[in-house]
């Protein structure tokens, strides 16, 4: 049980299933009041009735308003975890990388634009992004998802660093593969490099509830991630080319 959760008006984006629904099942085990977020009216509602919740359907950029008159007044964990798979080249459509912009990044953007008034005057505040190893690795094929969730990393970091003596926790949570919808979208680059190591959504959010209790910013449920961010930190190139190797044996398999 983590105290900080007992209570809490807590929000999670994208919580009709997956990841999310993981992360509004086990606050709403803490204790937490949990509002269920997602584009798919139906799947929200079967989570929030599972779980004692309350369901705001929508598209996550524009719901904070809404989750806090559910909440009484007060959002005190803002669980920013919908996101697109976005896969595809520099030759995505436009719509792609639009789409993957606005829901990966601009709707974390949006919704602290919402919450960060009332938290920087209470002094106290939890943004937790479900960003993805791509955000600090780069999926190969996926060009819109990496670039996006290298946005999302970067804007949670900001967040971070901005705002932590002011009582704003945040945390950014990278997993590589997760066995849920957007897993078998993926497709063989994902069955290449997630599928082998994939995790459940309840192995998230038991990672999250962890770094929540040791208060780290980067949540790793995939603790070999770590490894690999230092990897590419240390010899760029080097790194590149045991990626490109990757790519390779990934287009020989096509
Ligand atoms: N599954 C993985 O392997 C994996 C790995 C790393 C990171 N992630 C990230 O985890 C998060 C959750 O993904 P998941 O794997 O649970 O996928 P999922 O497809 O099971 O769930 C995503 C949910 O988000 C909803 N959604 C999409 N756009 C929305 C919007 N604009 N507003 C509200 N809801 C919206 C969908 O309807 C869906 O229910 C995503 O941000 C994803 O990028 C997933």
């Amino acid at each position: 049980m983590v105290g900080a959760v007992q209570g809490a008006g807590v929000v999670v984006t994208g919580a009709g299933g997956g990841i999310g629904a993981a992360l509004a099942r086990r606050f709403a085990a803490e204790g937490g009041r949990v509002v269920v977020n997602d584009l798919d009216a139906g799947k929200a509602k079967a989570v929030a009735d599972e779980i004692g919740g309350i369901a705001v359907p929508g598209d996550a950029s524009a719901i904070v308003a809404e989750a806090k008159d559910a909440l009484g007044g007060v959002v005190d964990v803002y669980c920013a975890n919908a996101g697109v798979g976005s896969g595809g080249s520099e030759a995505a459509p436009e719509e792609v990388w639009a789409l993957a912009w606005d829901v990966n990044v601009m709707a974390h953007v949006r919704a602290a634009q919402a919450l960060l008034p009332d938290w920087l005057e209470r002094g106290s505040g939890r943004f937790v992004s479900t960003v993805s190893a791509a955000g600090l690795l780069t999926m190969i094929g996926a060009a819109p998802y990496s670039v996006t969730k290298h946005g999302a990393y970067a804007f949670a970091e900001w967040l971070s660093l901005t705002y932590r003596h002011r009582g704003v926790k945040v945390h950014a949570i990278c997993p590589q593969g997760v066995r849920t919808d957007m897993l078998d979208a993926t497709g063989s680059a994902g069955d290449l490099v997630l599928v082998p190591t994939a995790i459940e959504p309840q192995d998230v959010a038991d990672a999250l509830f962890k770094g929540i209790e040791e208060d780290r910013f980067l949540i790793l449920p995939h603790p070999e991630v770590a490894g690999y961010y230092e990897a590419r930190a240390a010899d760029p190139d080097r790194w590149l080319t045991n990626m490109n190797h990757l790519q390779q044996k990934w287009e020989a398999a096509q």
